[in-house]
């Protein structure tokens, strides 16, 4: 199987999983507990039924979208994660490429392993910087600044995080940071050899948003870890309340998912939130954020960018949550896979086969530019409430 081969998340990930080991799989793939969340963010779309309209004359397609004062040429954006240069060496850089090429936005993660200087002065699409808002203030403050520093359009504060969820699958396969493989994995290793040989002769693995503030303690510490351990269980509304203040410009709660949060994220001056709960990462057993998008973009859609996250993986998902309300869609293990699997490359493929399926499902729709899109072109099969 090649990248030539690959024409949808699942081939994507079926070649992610035959070249990078299986720990570093597993940590893109899996979810908390029994996955179920992760199942349902999949589901909830699929149970949720397009309407097309005919005879529109719809010859040319305009995919651009305008959220948290970026434009874009796609209502799709790459979502900040954690970690890439371990999926791929080239990780961030192959990341922003991709998404240069085709106008989106991405962004450094907290957790990154390419710093958001450099990539801010790689690339000059949109970028967002994803903050974890740490037990340390001083660190805080230094990553507020260093993100303001380097000219960042977009901070996107994590609030789904304060404590780690609970992900088997690390725990048996001992993935964490600083990446070490354990003993046990090292036979899976040997027979992802490219892999291995691509991670010992490109530049040392650092994580340069946290390298000079956070000591590991010279241990390997999980994700789920770190966020308990690392990450403050006490942020409040007046925390964040400081931070928009402090950052001056486009701030978006990612990991909202209730609109009473909603609305308190308007109150005091966000300019979007994400409805998202990680993936399934985090809480397991929490509805999928497609369920909630009507709720709370009527809640409060008049007042800050709703944006949504979580299980989608086709250009016929983008188009039901854009017909829900939501300005655009995030993309993560979508993109992920294509990293693991071919690098820049495999992203750009994956961003190319995602715009032509938008385009196409616009067409089939009878929906020239996103603001055609509405609710009458949908219906849920459970007669949920939209
Ligand atoms: C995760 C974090 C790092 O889900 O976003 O692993």
């Amino acid at each position: 199987m090649k990248l030539s081969d690959c024409y949808n998340h699942r081939d994507f990930r079926q070649l992610a999983q035959r070249r990078v080991p299986q720990a570093i799989f597993d940590y893109i793939d899996g979810g908390a507990d029994d996955e179920v969340s992760k199942r349902r963010n999949a589901a909830a779309i699929e149970e949720c039924d397009l309407v097309p309209r005919v005879l529109k004359g719809v010859k040319d397609i305009d995919l651009s979208v305008t959220v948290l004062g970026q434009k874009l040429d796609l209502p799709v954006y790459l979502s900040p994660t954690a970690l890439q240069r371990v999926f791929h060496h080239d990780g961030e850089m192959a990341t922003g490429a991709a998404a240069a090429k085709f106008g989106t936005l991405f962004g450094a993660s907290s957790i990154g392993t390419v710093s958001l200087h450099r990539l801010r002065k790689a690339f000059a699409t949109p970028q967002c910087y994803q903050f974890y808002f740490h037990r340390d203030r001083g660190l805080n403050a230094a990553m507020l600044q260093s993100a303001k520093a380097a000219g960042v359009e977009v901070l996107m504060l994590t609030v789904d995080s304060i404590t780690g969820g609970n992900r088997e699958r690390d725990k048996r396969s001992g993935f964490g940071i600083p990446f070490r493989p354990k003993a046990s994995a090292l036979p899976d290793f040997v027979r992802k050899p490219m892999w291995g040989i691509n991670f010992l002769t490109h530049e040392r693995l650092s994580l340069p948003q946290l390298d000079a503030h956070v000591d590991l303690g010279g241990t390997t510490m999980s994700i789920s870890r770190y966020f308990t351990e690392m990450l403050d269980p006490d942020m409040n509304w007046d925390d964040v309340a400081a931070m928009v203040r402090d950052w001056g410009g486009p701030f978006c709660l990612k990991g909202v998912m209730a609109p009473e949060d909603a609305l308190r994220a308007a109150d005091i001056g966000c300019s979007g939130i994400i409805l998202s709960n990680h993936s399934g990462r985090q809480l397991d057993g929490t509805r999928a954020p497609f369920d909630q998008l009507a709720e709370v973009v009527d809640a409060v859609g008049d007042r800050l960018d709703v944006m949504v996250d979580g299980g989608f993986t086709r250009g016929n998902h983008v188009i039901k949550a854009l017909s829900l309300g939501a300005k655009a869609v995030g993309l993560g293990s979508y993109y992920l896979f294509a990293l693991a699997a071919a690098g820049q490359p495999g992203v750009e493929r994956a961003l190319g086969l995602m715009r032509e399926e938008l385009v196409r499902g616009m067409k089939l729709m009878g929906a020239q530019r996103v603001s055609d899109l509405s609710r009458n072109n949908l219906r849920f099969r459970r007669g949920a409430d939209i």
